[in-house]
């Protein structure tokens, strides 16, 4: 059985780390701003398969560094904790979310109602969209 909840930042690293950038330093998996985030855990039989970052701004929400273990994704996690964080969002007074999403996750997002924008960029070796969708 699932469930998700607050977790602090610092458990978020080490996945984020893991799922996103392996082969970078431990410190990339770090945002400076972390200690202004909400972070998200999703929880299976007590493990920690899921997390993601919010960051509001005014009615917008911003959600960063959304990582599944690789070993348990395509199984609906990430799903889940999508849905969840729109609801959340959305129930805290937002109106607009947003992601700068990884051109290989796009498929995912759209999905889910987000939107491609036309601002588009490149780092770490890969390409990134922003999307989004009003809430
Ligand atoms: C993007 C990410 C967070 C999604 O998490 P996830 O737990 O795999 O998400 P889900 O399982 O809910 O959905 C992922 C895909 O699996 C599919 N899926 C979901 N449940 C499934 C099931 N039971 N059987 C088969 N496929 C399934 C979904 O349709 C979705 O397909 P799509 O990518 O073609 O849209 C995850 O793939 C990840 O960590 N990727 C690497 C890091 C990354 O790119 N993060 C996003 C940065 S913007």
């Amino acid at each position: 059985m699932s469930h998700i909840e607050q977790i602090p930042a610092y458990l978020t690293w080490k996945i984020r780390h893991k799922v996103m950038y392996p082969d970078l330093d431990f410190d990339k998996a770090i945002l400076p701003n972390d200690d202004d985030g909400l972070h998200l855990g999703l929880f299976d039989e007590n493990v920690l398969i899921s997390v993601v970052s919010l960051f509001r701004n005014g009615d917008s929400m911003q959600f960063r560094k959304f990582a599944t273990r690789s070993e348990y994704q395509h199984k609906g996690y990430g799903s889940e904790i999508l849905r969840y964080l729109m609801e959340y969002s959305k129930n805290e007074g937002c109106n607009h979310i947003w992601c700068n999403a990884r051109k290989s996750a796009s498929g995912f997002y759209s999905s889910f109602g987000f939107i491609e924008t036309e601002k588009i960029s490149h780092a770490n070796g890969y390409d990134y969209v922003i999307m989004e969708r009003t809430l």
